[in-house]
């Protein structure tokens, strides 16, 4: 298949990079500033041009705290932008696949969500990331995935804890009162593959198999680690950040599973393999040159 993505450059754009070249898929990717998915006239001219069978949208504004006072810019992007992908997906005759969030949703239920539950997002983030869907919808052919607590090679939960332990924190005060599923961009990046490959649309959750609270994920972060210091749980209210969080946002994945036949693996695993990797880069790094 030939993919061309948007974002390229994020966590999850790059996953799919690898992912697709190894599943031997054509994989043509575009960020900015070389092209701004707000900019209708680039983004036509660029998916005429690469005349992919599906345009997989990773471009986002995803800074989620940021999104508060600056909700028309990431209405844009994550909002108006999607919506002008879905007409040029059309014109190409391309699937749409647009990434949403478990941050479109409230936080009230009591079990996993699934794909039908009605979203009430609690903040600008979530309420752009909803327009995202609503403009997705509008492509004859689109699928909406929904993931959450990405990790991957970027800015993410793992990386700023690895970076306060490598600055020397001997104690870490994490959130302990918000539940969701930490997943791995790569295996993410890999889902969505087999997703395309089965001819699957609509929307479907796809997360790491778990849930674990922020405190509960740093724990297992510096436990693979093996670092000394000790997390000590602290509330959201604590935390006191901008934007409103679900307490409870883990995601459903059984329809993902009855698409490919398979659960992802355990997001402990996935953190394994994602630590190991960074360690085998930082090997890399470190070999001294000739
Ligand atoms: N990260 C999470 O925890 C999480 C959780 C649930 C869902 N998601 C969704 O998953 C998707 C991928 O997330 P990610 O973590 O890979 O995001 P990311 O690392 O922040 O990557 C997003 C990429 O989009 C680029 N971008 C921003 N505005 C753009 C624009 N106007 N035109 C073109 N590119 C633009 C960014 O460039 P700059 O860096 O230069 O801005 C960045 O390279 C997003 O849809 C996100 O909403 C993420």
């Amino acid at each position: 298949m030939r993919l061309f993505v948007t974002g390229s450059r994020g966590q999850l754009g790059r996953a799919l990079q690898r992912t697709a070249a190894a599943g031997g898929h054509e994989y043509i990717g575009r960020d900015l500033p070389e092209l701004d998915i707000t900019d209708a006239t680039a983004v036509r001219d660029a998916v005429a041009e690469a005349r992919p069978d599906a345009v997989i949208n990773c471009a986002a504004y995803t800074a989620v705290d940021a999104a508060e006072a600056d909700e028309a810019r990431a209405l844009a992007v994550n909002g108006g932008a999607v919506a002008g992908l879905a007409a040029v997906a059309d014109e190409a005759g391309a699937l749409l696949v647009q990434i949403s969030t478990d941050f479109v949703f409230d936080g009230a239920s009591k079990r996993p969500y699934r794909e039908d539950d009605p979203p009430h997002p609690l903040s600008a983030y979530g309420r752009t990331k909803l327009a995202g869907e609503r403009g997705a919808e509008l492509a004859r052919r689109h699928l909406i995935v929904r993931t959450a607590w990405l990790f991957g090679d970027g800015a993410n939960f793992v990386e700023a804890i690895h970076r306060q332990l490598d600055a020397g924190a001997s104690e870490l005060r994490v959130v302990g009162d918000q539940r969701g599923c930490p997943t791995y961009a790569v295996d993410l990046a890999g889902a969505l593959l087999r997703l395309l490959e089965a001819g699957a649309s609509g929307v479907v959750h796809v997360v790491n198999q778990g849930q674990a609270s922020w405190f509960e994920f740093a724990v297992e972060i510096v436990r693979q680690l093996g670092a000394a210091a000790e997390v000590v749980p602290i509330s959201t209210a604590d935390a006191a950040r901008p934007a409103p969080r679900p307490a409870y946002s883990v995601l459903d994945a059984s329809r993902f599973r009855g698409i490919v036949g398979a659960d992802l693996p355990p997001w402990q695993d996935a953190l394994a393999r994602r630590l190991a990797a960074e360690e085998r880069a930082n090997n890399v790094d470190g070999c001294p040159v000739d």
